[in-house]
């Protein structure tokens, strides 16, 4: 991270973004500016720790704006640019899609627009050494059976509207490196948790409906496998690529971390029971509840590109990084208590409105 010392962010007030922010402006000292439309997912106080530092900014302005866009890299003049800004949120893209294509694709495509007439107008060795990472994820490439992993030569098979506006993204962002020579970087990323996580994901949402004694809803049977990645080891991946990465070359990231549902919902309950004993054991409010329509079965990341081109590893076990995220939790109900009281609940999301049916409670 010598060279790039001016970077705008998109999706800044985001769980990952803010969690990228942090850690440019605190641990590099690095001028940033953030950009970001603070919806539902969004939350200024996320980055409270940058607030008033010397070259941290904030804009609040939509990524599908393109002129907005436009002037903001002309002001800012970033020697890179981090796009984050995304819905992000699989069951909402069931519930209604229509804001995944607005941000996801419209959004990035004015991304990609604004960031090459920028570099246009840049001298030879700033326009040289500007990089444009589109943050992605590994559920663009579909769902796998239960052996094998995802690479970066892993055909994409998006199956719900998140993906497919993800895996539209991806596409728009590799053409505008084949046909205008942007020097684009894409990441996919497989499921990430960790401190300021908004509570409408799995972990969060158990972790905080067990502290207060809520049903765990589990969906389908609980057998489906997600690949486990704590948010830092991921920023420390986005920050090896940006600074390392090849223009026009895609890089997997993954914490060889894979779980069953079930299995993460039962090591959060352990984990609580030991810092916060209750009278019951937290596993006793695990319910199983009506699937998620077309829920992808299996994720796993083979991240051996990442490790062995650019020497970065995850640090974290799951173990490590779950028992960090509960921590983090219990010490910081300033944080999620409003959003659980005035933006979301825990309600359940994205299933099609005749398709509900009773709970099965497992205790
Ligand atoms: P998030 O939902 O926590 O945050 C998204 C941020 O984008 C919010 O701050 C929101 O206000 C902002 N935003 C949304 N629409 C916008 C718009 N039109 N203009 C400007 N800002 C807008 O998301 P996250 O979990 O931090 O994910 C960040 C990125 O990483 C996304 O691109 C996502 O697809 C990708 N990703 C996430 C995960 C994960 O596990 N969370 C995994 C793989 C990939
Ligand atoms: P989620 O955190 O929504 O991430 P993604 O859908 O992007 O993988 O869900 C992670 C897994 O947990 C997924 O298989 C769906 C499941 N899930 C539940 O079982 N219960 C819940 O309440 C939620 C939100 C998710």
């Amino acid at each position: 991270m010598t060279a790039l010392r001016r970077i705008l962010v998109t999706g800044g007030a985001g769980f990952i973004g803010s969690a990228l922010v942090r850690h440019l402006v605190l641990e590099f000292g690095a001028e940033v500016l953030v950009v970001d439309r603070l919806t539902y997912a969004g939350d200024r106080r996320s980055l409270s720790a940058c607030e008033g530092r010397p070259g941290f900014a904030f804009l609040e302005a939509d990524v599908a704006d393109l002129d907005a866009m436009r002037r903001a890299m002309e002001e800012f003049r970033p020697q890179a640019v981090a796009h984050l800004a995304a819905e992000s949120h699989v069951d909402r893209s069931i519930a209604g899609a229509a804001p995944f294509i607005h941000t996801n694709i419209v959004g990035t495509f004015a991304m990609l627009e604004a960031a090459r007439a920028y570099r246009d107008g840049l001298d030879a060795g700033d326009r040289d050494a500007f990089r444009f990472l589109h943050v992605s994820t590994d559920e663009v490439f579909g769902s796998l059976p239960e052996e094998g992993a995802f690479d970066e030569a892993t055909r994409y098979d998006p199956r719900s509207p998140y993906s497919a506006s993800k895996a539209a993204s991806d596409h728009l962002a590799r053409a505008w490196f084949h046909t205008y020579g942007l020097p684009v970087l894409v990441t996919n990323c497989s499921n990430n948790y960790g401190p300021f996580h908004f509570p409408e994901k799995l972990i969060p949402l158990v972790l905080l409906n067990a502290l207060e004694g809520k049903p765990l809803p589990v969906y389908g049977d609980g057998g489906n496998v997600r690949d486990w990645l704590f948010v830092e080891d991921h920023v420390r991946a986005l920050v090896t690529v940006l600074a390392r990465g090849v223009p026009g070359a895609t890089y997997c990231i993954g914490g060889r971390s894979e779980r069953r549902n079930l299995q993460v919902v039962e090591q959060i309950c352990d984990v609580l029971d030991r810092l916060r004993p209750a009278a019951r054991p937290r596993r006793k409010l695990i319910t199983f509840v009506p699937d998620r329509p077309g829920h992808d079965r299996r994720y796993a990341i083979d991240p051996s590109r990442i490790e062995r081109e650019l020497g970065w590893h995850a640090r974290e076990t799951f173990e490590t990084g779950l028992e960090r995220t509960v921590r983090w939790y219990l010490d910081n109900e300033w944080w999620w208590r409003p959003l659980r009281e005035q933006r979301y609940a825990g309600e359940r999301l994205g299933l099609p409105a005749t398709g509900t049916s009773a709970a099965r409670a497992v205790a």
